[in-house]
C-alpha cells in the first residue's frame, strides 16, 4: 500500500484554544461592531485572519533566540542574518527592519518621489499605501486571468509582460524607480509567479534600464510551486530555485513574518552597495542602527534560522499540502474559491456564495461574519471594505472580486482543523439562501478603514 502523506514535524508545545456557543459569538461580534479585527482572540476558535507572524517557531529557532547577540552595533546575529540572506538570494547588502512595511518605508523613502510610477503584479496594501502616500502611482499589471476565480492555471500570480512593456516604453525612465514583483501574489489569492515570468520581468527591466524589486514575503512558497509546476525545475532544490529567482533582482523587501516563520521581523536587501547607502539614513531615522534596524539580536537569529527551515522542501510540502487539503475538502462540498488553492490561504468567492446580496451590503464581510457565527472561525475580508472609498469622489469602491481569505498559519493547525473549517464553510454554503441581509457602515476612518470600521445590520 502506498504510504499516505504525513507532516514533516512533531509537536513539542501546545496552546489551548476554546470553542464557544453561537449565542456567545452573536454577543461578541455585535460588541465588536461586526468587525472581525475588533474581536478578542480568545473569542476565536480557529484564527485564519492572517498567516503573518502567527506561525509556530521550531526548537532550533527557540535555541537561536537564546544565542542572540544584543550588541547595539556589529552584532553577531546581524551577520548571521546577512550571510543567510546572501547565501539564499545572492543579495549581499542588508538593512534589517521591524517588519515588511517598515522595509518598504526605508526603501521607498530613498527611491520614490511624487509623480513616479511603480508597475507591479497586485501590490500589497501596505506597498500601495507607501507608494500613494508619496503621491506616486502603483500601477497594476497582473495578468487578467487572475480575476477569473474558476480558471485553473499554474501561475495565476504572473505579471502581464505586454502591459508592463507598454508602461516601460511610454514612461520616462526617471519616473520609474522600480518594478514591484510580489512572490507569491498575495492579493490575487496566494498565486505563484513562474520562473519564466520572473525572467521576463527582469529582462524587460534590463532592456529599459529600470530596477527590479521583489516583494518577497512568500518567496519560498513561490519556489515550491516552481519546483512542482514548472518544467525543468523538478530536480532543482528549493534553494537553487530561490537563487535563480533573485538573479535579476536589485532590491528585496521582506516581511519575515511569513516565509521566515518568525513572529516579527523584516529586511531590505540590495545588490548594489550604493543603493544600500542611499537607504541607510532612513533605517537609522526610523528603525534603529544599521545592524539591528528594529529587531532584537535574538529576533535576527530566529529569522536567520527560519529562512533556512522555510526553504526546506519537506517543510514546504507539508505547508502547501495542508492548504491544498482544505481546498480539496471544499471541492467535495462544492464551495467556490479562487482556484487553484493558493500557497498560504484559500480565498472563498463570496459573490458566488451570497449571490443575491447587494454589493452595497458588503458581501465578503457578511460571509466572514457568518463563518464566525457558524464555528468561531475568523477570516479576513478582501473586498469593498478593504478597497476603501475613492479618494476624489468619496464613493465606496467595489472591486470585481469579493473574497473571504482564510489564511493558514504555518505549523499551527492540524488537518482535523482543516476538516472543521471545511465543514463550517459547507454549513454556511448550504444555508446561503437564508442569508438575506448584509451590513452598513456606522463609523470609518478615511484610509485603511477596514481595521477599525464599525458596522451594523443593514436596514431592510
Ligand atoms: N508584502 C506582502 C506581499 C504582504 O503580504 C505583506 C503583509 C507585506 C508586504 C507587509 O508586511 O505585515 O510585515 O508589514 N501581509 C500580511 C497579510 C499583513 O495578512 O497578508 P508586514
Amino acid at each position: 500500500m502506498e504510504l499516505p502523506f504525513a507532516e514533516s514535524y512533531r509537536i513539542k508545545m501546545v496552546e489551548t484554544i476554546r470553542k464557544s456557543t453561537r449565542e456567545e459569538r452573536e454577543k461578541w461580534i455585535k460588541e465588536a461592531k461586526y468587525n472581525l479585527f475588533l474581536l478578542k482572540s480568545d473569542y476565536v476558535f480557529i484564527d485564519l485572519l492572517t498567516d503573518s507572524g502567527t506561525g509556530a517557531m521550531s526548537d532550533k529557532q527557540w535555541a537561536a533566540i537564546m544565542e542572540g547577540d544584543e550588541s547595539y552595533a556589529g552584532a553577531r546575529s546581524f551577520y548571521r542574518l546577512k550571510d543567510t540572506i546572501e547565501m539564499l538570494t545572492g543579495l549581499p547588502y542588508v538593512l534589517p527592519s521591524h517588519q515588511g512595511r517598515a522595509a518598504e518605508n526605508v526603501l521607498f523613502s530613498s527611491i520614490v518621489k511624487e509623480g513616479d510610477i511603480l508597475p507591479g503584479n497586485s501590490h500589497f496594501d501596505t506597498t500601495k499605501g507607501h507608494i500613494e502616500y508619496r503621491k506616486a502611482v502603483a500601477l497594476d499589471c497582473t495578468i487578467k486571468e487572475a480575476s477569473n476565480t474558476e480558471l485553473e492555471i499554474p501561475f495565476k500570480g504572473n505579471m502581464d509582460l505586454e502591459k508592463l512593456e507598454e508602461v516601460l516604453k511610454t514612461t520616462p525612465r526617471e519616473k520609474i524607480p522600480c518594478v514591484v514583483l510580489t512572490v507569491t501574489n498575495n492579493t490575487a489569492g496566494g498565486q505563484p509567479v513562474s520562473m519564466e515570468n520572473i525572467k521576463g520581468v527582469s529582462a524587460l527591466c534590463k532592456k529599459y534600464g529600470v530596477k527590479l524589486l521583489m516583494d518577497s514575503a512568500r518567496f519560498a512558497e513561490n519556489a515550491y510551486f516552481i519546483k512542482t509546476r514548472e518544467k525543468g525545475y523538478e530536480n532543482k532544490t528549493i534553494r537553487e530555485i530561490v537563487h535563480e529567482m533573485y538573479e535579476g533582482a536589485d532590491y528585496m523587501t521582506m516581511s519575515a513574518k511569513k516565509d521566515a516563520i518568525v513572529n516579527i521581523g523584516g529586511f531590505v536587501a540590495f545588490r548594489d552597495e550604493a543603493d544600500m547607502r542611499k537607504a541607510q539614513m532612513f533605517t537609522i531615522m526610523n528603525e534603529g542602527f544599521l545592524t539591528y534596524g528594529g529587531m532584537a539580536g535574538r529576533d535576527m537569529n530566529a529569522l536567520a534560522q527560519g529562512l533556512l527551515e522555510g526553504t526546506e522542501f519537506e517543510y514546504l510540502e507539508t505547508r502547501i499540502n495542508q492548504v491544498a487539503y482544505l481546498g480539496k475538502k471544499l471541492d467535495e462540498y462544492g464551495v467556490p474559491y479562487q482556484r487553484p488553492a493558493g500557497g498560504h490561504a484559500i480565498f472563498l468567492d463570496a459573490k458566488k456564495i451570497l449571490t443575491h446580496l447587494p454589493k452595497e451590503e458588503f458581501i465578503a464581510q457578511t460571509l466572514g461574519i457568518e463563518l464566525y457565527l457558524e464555528a468561531g472561525i475568523r477570516g479576513v475580508e478582501i473586498g469593498s471594505l478593504l478597497a476603501d472609498r475613492d479618494p476624489v469622489t468619496r464613493e465606496n469602491r467595489y472591486p470585481a472580486l469579493e473574497l473571504l481569505r482564510l489564511a493558514i498559519p504555518r505549523r499551527v493547525y492540524t488537518n482535523n482543523h482543516m476538516d472543521y473549517i471545511a465543514a463550517a464553510a459547507k454549513n454556511v454554503y448550504d444555508r446561503r439562501e437564508s442569508i438575506t441581509r448584509g451590513y452598513k457602515i456606522v463609523k470609518e476612518l478615511p484610509i485603511m478603514r477596514h481595521f477599525t470600521i464599525e458596522l451594523d445590520r443593514a436596514d431592510r
